[in-house]
């Protein structure tokens, strides 16, 4: 028998007040819904479908081709949402879990323990409870006198009384699969929201199938998020969880409240992180390397020994015992060499510098591929863009560009070259020569007077 998961994200998050839809919005910069949806991967899950309908090309791209999409074109409730999933859903035979595609803190051991929990007891439903302290906004569960669940209430059609009721609904069902589209058509129009609530699903199956729920103690894990407010809290749970597990493997994090840490992101032991750092993406940062304070580094690989400090790094990659920063910026493919020095207000862009290479300061490297042990003086810079087309810039080994030198690309400049500061280099420079691109200076004797009165004459 498989296991299934059917995800419900059509809704648009009216509460979020943004336009992105609400599980497509980033914690930690990566969508919710690929929390759930890589959770599920790592769980008993053999497939999974998710229910799509605002802007649901957003969230298609986002996940990929790996699971099915059913499509919810208007919003009529989460049991309406369920109902679409008939044509993909129906004739499978096993057990379902169903998810909501707000809850990006659920983990996959949530997944497993409530999916075996409902086979070792052979239900036919079991909800996946907990408590909340303050459990507002929550459906809540309603028992009888012998502790059954009979219901679940939305908090808007709670009593005073039940609203004081903390045990809630987190919005996650098991179900045998053959039962639920032989149940699902019964839930019948909200006449109050003018939605079709999946929770009526208790009191439809009560009469005739064992329904069960499941408390879960870990109530953090399963908060829905509903508005901004719930993301910054999901967010500094997902922190919290994140940065514990890489200290306990042996990276030291200075003042962690201020380090943010992306769910991928992989750091080996003997790591040093310094305050306001944030380290997203899939990003890879090796052993003895010390990041920060005040660095930005998304989808990048740090490799070993790097000293890295005020910058921000982007799609890049930095080999061993290179320094970076204060102040450098790298982006879009900078490949930065082993044992490379890039200094102050330096930005670097798709671009391969070799080993030993130094830019100190105040430099653009754009479109380039450099070779070993170049000096970049201060102020150069590699002029790639002609206001129509980007263009490419190739250096040699052993070459010294001086201070505030352009090179007009397309150029290439041979091995152990000798640039002069103030140059404009326009033509390819041969292996070897000494390139000076300005105009010669002339000193004429005694001329300045024409131009500068002496204070004394005024
Ligand atoms: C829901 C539950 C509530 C539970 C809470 C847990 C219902 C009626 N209520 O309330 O009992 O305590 O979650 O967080 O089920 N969706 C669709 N199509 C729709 C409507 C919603 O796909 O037509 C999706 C949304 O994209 C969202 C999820 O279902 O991801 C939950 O919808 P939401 O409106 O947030 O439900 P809650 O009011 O939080
Ligand atoms: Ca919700």
């Amino acid at each position: 028998m498989k296991n299934f998961a059917i995800v419900l994200a059509a809704g648009k998050g009216t509460r979020m007040r943004t336009e992105l839809p609400k599980c497509a919005f980033p914690i930690l910069k990566k969508p919710m819904i690929k929390y759930i949806y890589e959770n599920i991967e790592k769980s008993i899950i053999d497939e999974t479908t998710i229910v799509v309908g605002y802007q649901k090309e957003i969230l298609m791209d986002i996940i990929g081709d790996s699971v099915n999409y059913a499509v919810q074109s208007v919003q009529k409730g989460t049991g309406h949402a369920l109902m679409v999933t008939r044509d993909i859903m129906a004739k499978k035979r096993g057990t379902t879990i169903i998810m909501l595609g707000d809850m990006p803190l659920v983990d996959d051991k949530v997944i497993n323990k409530v999916m075996n929990y409902h086979k070792d007891k052979d239900n036919d439903l079991t909800i996946l409870t907990t408590k909340f302290a303050q459990p507002k906004g929550y459906g809540r569960i309603i028992r009888n006198e012998h502790g059954n669940i009979e219901s679940i209430v939305e908090h808007n059609d709670c009593t005073f009384e039940q609203k004081r009721i903390n045990e809630v609904n987190t919005g996650i069902y098991v179900i045998n699969n053959a039962i639920l589209f032989k149940v699902i058509d019964k839930i019948k129009l909200n006449e109050k929201k003018q939605e079709y609530y999946l929770t009526d699903i208790v009191e439809i199956m009560k009469p005739d199938y064992r329904v069960d729920t499941f408390e879960l103690w870990d109530n953090a894990k399963v908060m829905g998020v509903n508005d901004l407010y719930s993301i910054s809290i999901a967010e500094h749970y997902l922190r919290n969880v994140i940065n514990r597990q890489h200290m306990l493997n042996g990276v030291s994090i200075i003042t962690p409240s201020t380090v943010t840490i992306g769910y991928n992101v992989s750091i080996e032991s003997n790591v040093i992180i310094y305050p306001n750092t944030y380290i997203t993406g899939d990003s890879v940062i090796k052993s003895g390397s010390k990041i920060g304070p005040n660095t930005e580094i998304h989808s990048s690989v740090i490799h070993n020994n790097v000293r890295v400090q005020h910058s921000l790094i982007f799609d890049s990659e930095i080999k061993s015992d290179a320094t970076v920063g204060p102040f450098a910026h790298l982006r879009q493919g900078a490949v930065i060499g082993e044992r490379n020095r890039i200094g102050n207000f330096v930005e670097i862009k798709k671009s391969i510098i070799g080993e030993g290479t130094k830019a100190s300061h105040l430099a653009y490297i754009g479109d380039t591929i450099t070779g070993k042990n170049v000096n970049f003086g201060c102020g150069s810079i590699t002029v790639n863009y002609d206001g129509i087309k980007k263009h490419q810039t190739i250096i040699g080994d052993d070459v010294f560009i001086g201070c505030n030198t352009n090179l007009i690309a397309p150029v290439s400049v041979g091995d152990r070259v000798f640039i002069a500061a103030g140059s404009t280099v326009t033509k390819d420079v041969p292996k070897g020569a000494l390139a000076i691109a300005r105009n010669r200076q002339i000193n004429k004797e005694d001329y300045a007077k024409n131009f500068i009165t002496p204070k004394d004459d005024k």
